[in-house]
């Protein structure tokens, strides 16, 4: 997947989760769309090629680019230094800390992670989400592919808190007033665009269009139009 192969196949090839607004989600068309989308839109425009996006379950983006099955992942995810072992980010695109998201009764809002001990917590699976709750002894983890699915048993209540990214978090409560974020964990991670490790052609090719998204104002308006 050189710049060159991919403009000879005619199409950039781009992995996803898309149950992760407003980064990534389906909508009423049945489109894949959000802000990482419409990043990977411009990468593929500033290469003259079709955008493919390739959805899958969050924890088989990371083995998908491994076998040249995608040339990136662009799904919201976290720069962390185990997937930096197996993968290359670009810069940081985007910053974020975890939320706990639960039910509006009343009856349990947690305030910091170490009262999710002896609660059923959901996460998805392979996510920083998933490392933080997993971390704390007596937390009953259930683990989802699909965020949706999270936040149905939340609604069911079958599950006390789904833990998640902040931006997902506040666009998941919008939809559903019955839930509010009880609080922010400030984790402080950063969101890159991963490429198959050694593929400094690719990974220049998008550090250097992150960079003139953001000269040109595009990366603005781009935050102006998913998070308003
Ligand atoms: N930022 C978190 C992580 O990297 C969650 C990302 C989930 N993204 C998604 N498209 N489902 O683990």
């Amino acid at each position: 997947q050189s710049l060159t192969e991919i403009k000879k196949r005619g199409k950039l090839i781009v992995g996803t989760e898309p149950t992760f607004p407003p980064f990534e989600f389906v909508d009423e068309k049945n489109q894949v769309v959000g802000f990482d989308m419409d990043i990977a839109n411009e990468l593929a425009k500033r290469l003259g090629v079709k955008l493919e996006i390739v959805n899958l379950p969050f924890d088989s983006l990371i083995p998908a680019l491994l076998q040249g099955k995608i040339d990136l992942i662009i799904a919201g995810m976290t720069i962390t230094e185990e997937r930096a072992k197996v993968v290359d980010f670009s810069k940081p695109y985007f910053e974020a800390n975890q939320a706990i998201v639960v039910r509006k009764d009343g009856k349990f809002e947690p305030k910091k992670l170490e009262e999710l001990v002896g609660k059923k917590v959901a996460v998805q699976l392979g996510t920083t989400g998933d490392l933080v709750v997993s971390e704390i002894n007596g937390v009953q983890v259930v683990r989802f592919q699909k965020f949706t699915d999270a936040f149905l048993e939340l609604q069911n209540g079958r599950v006390d808190a789904v833990v998640l990214d902040e931006a997902p978090a506040k666009a998941y409560v919008k939809k559903f007033p019955k839930f509010l974020i009880s609080t922010v964990v400030d984790t402080g991670e950063t969101y890159g665009i991963a490429v198959k490790k050694g593929n400094k052609e690719l990974l220049n090719f998008v550090n250097q269009t992150l960079d003139i998204l953001k000269s040109s104002g595009t990366y603005n308006k781009l935050i102006q139009k998913w998070f308003e």
